[in-house]
């Protein structure tokens, strides 16, 4: 099988059980991870590993190319709370990572490209009830502004230079492998760890912010469905709508409660409030379970039981 890929970012809270999943699925030499520092000692231990920089072009043509790379996930980016922080960093972060790897595609040095998006592209003028693919998306964040530019640049290198390249807007996801890396739903992984260790949280967002989220498995299922779907049923070429679960912090302390009664939560909103309040509560999916036969699988109570479960050894 000629298939060889390359994944960037691949230390990340994605990157990180992506990476094992491919490895499992295609053998671990055909893997090649690469990320900007070091991942966890499972991580390194799985199959090759690069230190790349994802803004640097030359030194991921050359990784490109030593490898006999053809197919590219572009997972580095900087995430939406910090990224507000550092408004120009994360621009120059998402935007020239996402130009290299599209003009190698664009050269044929590599076949086909996977790039995610968010739903940070909606933004407070955005219908927040069952956001449907195609709506008003003027996003007020940084983050946001960054995913929607790439998704024009994706769909116009696709339209102008034929450029394989294929995308989902993931909600927040949740998994107890890795931690997230500084998003506005960071609390919906950091919940459950302080449910275990304090039976306490305090919450950086208000008891009703519902927002889509979405269990990491599922995402890895889309994620891998998507790249491995034939080329003709990948209409969309922008980015796919992409749905699992909406929960707000109150429901997932009831979920929590289930199994830790005594569990208690505390609100005190930052600045990731005005973030949260900007994005919508649910997204339509249908076009991805029309065209390249998407469904998520896991619902509030299973992730819960899930997480706690896995990560009860840690406290
Ligand atoms: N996690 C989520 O909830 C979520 C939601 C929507 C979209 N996304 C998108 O999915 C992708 C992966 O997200 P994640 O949660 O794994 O992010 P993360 O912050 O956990 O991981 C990003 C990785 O990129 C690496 N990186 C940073 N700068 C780099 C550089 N210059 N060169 C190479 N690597 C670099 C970091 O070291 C890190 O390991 C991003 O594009 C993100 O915007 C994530």
């Amino acid at each position: 099988m000629k298939k060889r890929i390359l994944i960037i970012g691949a230390c990340g809270q994605i990157g990180t059980e992506l990476t094992v999943y491919l490895r499992n699925k295609f053998g671990k030499t055909k893997v090649i991870a690469s990320d900007i520092r070091e991942g966890d000692d499972a991580l390194m231990a799985s199959g090759p590993f690069e230190i790349l920089d994802a803004t640097d072009y030359n030194a991921v043509e050359e990784v490109v190319m030593r490898h006999e790379i053809t197919d590219v996930y572009l997972m580095a980016a900087m995430l939406s709370a910090t990224a507000e922080k550092f408004p120009m960093k994360g621009w120059n972060l998402n935007m020239d990572s996402l130009f290299h790897v599209l003009n190698l595609a664009k050269d044929k040095k590599i076949d086909k490209v996977f790039w995610p998006s968010s739903i940070a592209v909606f933004g407070p003028s955005t219908p927040k009830v069952d956001t449907p693919q195609r709506t008003v998306m003027e996003p007020s964040t940084v983050y946001g502004i960054s995913k929607q530019t790439g998704e024009r640049w994706c769909e116009y290198y696709y339209n102008r230079y034929g450029v394989d390249v294929r995308s989902v807007r993931y909600p927040g996801l949740i998994s107890y492998k890795t931690l997230p890396g500084g998003g506005t739903t960071d609390y919906a992984v950091d919940i459950y760890h302080k449910a275990l260790k304090h039976k306490k949280y305090i919450c950086f967002l208000k008891a009703e912010t519902t927002l889509p989220m979405m269990f990491m498995d599922d995402a890895i299922q889309a994620t891998v469905s998507i790249m491995e779907s034939e080329s003709e049923k990948i209409k969309i070429r922008n980015s796919y709508n992409l749905s699992a679960i909406s929960f707000n912090p109150k429901e997932i302390t009831a979920s929590i409660q289930k199994h830790i009664p005594e569990f208690t939560i505390s609100y005190e909103p930052d600045f990731r409030q005005a973030i949260a309040d900007s994005w919508p509560q649910s997204i339509d999916d249908s076009e991805a379970q029309t065209d390249w036969g998407w469904k998520s699988k896991i619902s509030l109570d299973e992730m819960t039981k899930i997480m706690l479960d896995n990560l009860r050894d840690k406290y």
